[in-house]
């Protein structure tokens, strides 16, 4: 242990019991670490604190000693958002991980940030209600985290992102101040909502202590459509017709590439008797059988007028699941490539221009670079995945992608688009964040961080620099 370390460990004792200090080599490299794998985890040590007063203590600390700090969730973030390489505490909320209070007539749960967003799901659904933002990684994800980062996902078309559900939090500042942020307020008009100042701020303001979450009714029924389009302005077309008839839920689409590695991946049937260019998967609400003859007949109408070429109907939830696995299962199958990421979003009517445009760029790089795309159509938001080749070397395939992201990056600056849709921006976006914000709002930004911590504890090294 380094001298700074046992100086750190042995103050943090005053104020945690020791047990909850780990400094094993194999909790240092699991707690350091998130799903981004982009560096080597280094942290001092992990602590993992049970109470609001605790964390207080954590951060004077910090502040008297000038060490840094890394808010550590589930780690399921995919920019290194919840890496420590530089000798960090990892702070561990998986110690506050308890639902404290619920409203049902206010339809609000106060939770702690450690609780497992799947778990809050499931508390949700016993009360008769709905947490409705998903993603793949609810399982392991916890609510602070999905705050910190302000997660999306699939529903994001019908129920926004994270920031829409959080009626109040409270977070203890870089000063170590504790603050609580809105209390579940509907309606509040006395000025600045510093409550969205922290929601996806990625810790670098401070920690997130205690949530209060929105819930509402649970969707009726849902239904899937699958479908393979020839072409991408059919993509938009489809949103447009069934966004007008129907509730839509999810709006999802995938590429040719995508659906080869899905049904190689997951050993998967095709469900069709080709291999489309485009793939959109669509998920509504049915209330009653109307809802449905409306889906068919707009299904019908699309393969007719030879917009969709083939295409699928789910009968039930069952069927409807498995259809949702051609899609969910993308990422788990292209893992093994180590695809380099990128999260972009532009305005939805403009995903056809921005895809031709993609396509474009991309061609003029190396044809052994496969691409992967697939994401949240319905609210603009694209997955682009870059395949390492078997026989690149990973630092080649590193530097040629950095040259890409560059390309593309510009690509998304000419559509005022955003190179973060969800994934944040942590420590692999950072030096691009100049493409999405002018200077003036990053001077801005700055001077958030400046105000809420002055000196720099707070996961320094993400998101922006003082
Ligand atoms: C998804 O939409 O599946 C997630 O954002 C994960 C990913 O992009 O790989
Ligand atoms: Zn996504």
């Amino acid at each position: 242990m380094s001298w700074t370390t046992k100086k750190i460990v042995d103050q943090l004792t005053n104020v945690v019991e020791p047990s909850r200090i780990k400094i094993d080599t194999n909790d240092l490299q699991f707690y350091g670490n998130d799903w981004s794998n982009i560096g080597e985890p280094n942290p001092s040590a992990i602590v993992f604190p049970t109470s609001v007063k605790e964390v207080q203590a954590i951060v004077n600390l910090a502040n008297k000693l000038n060490f840094p700090l890394v808010p550590s969730g589930g780690r399921t973030g995919l920019s290194g958002g919840a890496l420590a390489k530089d000798k960090e505490l990892v702070v561990s909320f998986d110690r506050m991980n308890k639902i404290l209070d619920f409203n049902k007539s206010d339809a609000l749960v106060t939770c702690q940030p450690g609780v497992v967003t799947g778990v809050l799901k499931d508390f949700a659904k016993l009360k008769g209600l709905f947490y409705p933002v998903d993603f793949a990684s609810v399982g392991s994800s916890q609510v602070g985290g999905n705050a910190a980062t302000n997660a999306g996902g699939v529903n994001v078309l019908r129920y926004g992102m994270t920031r829409d559900w959080i009626g109040g939090i409270k977070v203890v500042t870089g000063t170590g101040e504790l603050l609580d942020l809105n209390r579940g307020l509907k309606k509040n008009a006395t000025g600045f909502d510093f409550r969205h100042l922290f929601i996806g701020s990625e810790g670098t303001l401070g920690l997130i202590v205690e949530l209060t979450v929105e819930l509402t009714r649970p969707p009726k029924h849902l239904n899937v459509m699958l479908m393979g389009l020839k072409n991408i302005e059919h993509t938009t077309q489809a949103l447009a017709l069934f966004k007008e008839k129907l509730d839509l839920t999810a709006f999802e689409f995938f590429s040719d590439t995508a659906m080869r590695k899905v049904l190689e991946g997951k050993s998967l049937r095709n469900p069709f008797d080709h291999i489309y260019p485009f793939y959109v998967l669509v998920e509504f609400e049915s209330y009653t059988e109307v809802q449905v003859n409306v889906a068919s007949e707009l299904f019908e109408m699309f393969i007719d007028s030879g917009y969709a070429a083939e295409g699928v109907l789910s009968q039930n939830l069952r069927q409807a699941g498995e259809l949702w696995e051609f899609r969910e299962g993308i990422t788990e199958s292209i893992a093994s490539y180590k695809p380099f990421k990128s999260d972009i979003s532009c305005r939805v009517s403009q995903t056809p221009a921005f895809l031709s445009s993609l396509e474009k760029t991309l061609s003029g790089f190396d044809p052994k670079i496969e691409t992967v795309l697939f994401g949240h159509l319905g609210d603009g938001n694209i997955h682009i995945n870059l395949l390492k080749p078997i026989h690149m070397d990973s630092e080649e395939f590193r530097e040629v992608c950095k040259i890409i992201s560059k390309s593309i990056f510009n690509l998304v600056k000419s559509f005022g688009g955003s190179i973060s849709a969800e994934h944040g921006i942590g420590l692999t976006k950072k030096p691009y964040l100049n493409y999405s914000r002018d200077e003036a709002e990053l001077n801005y930004m700055r001077g958030v961080k400046r105000l809420f911590d002055p000196k720099n504890i707070m996961n320094p090294g993400k998101l922006i620099d003082l």
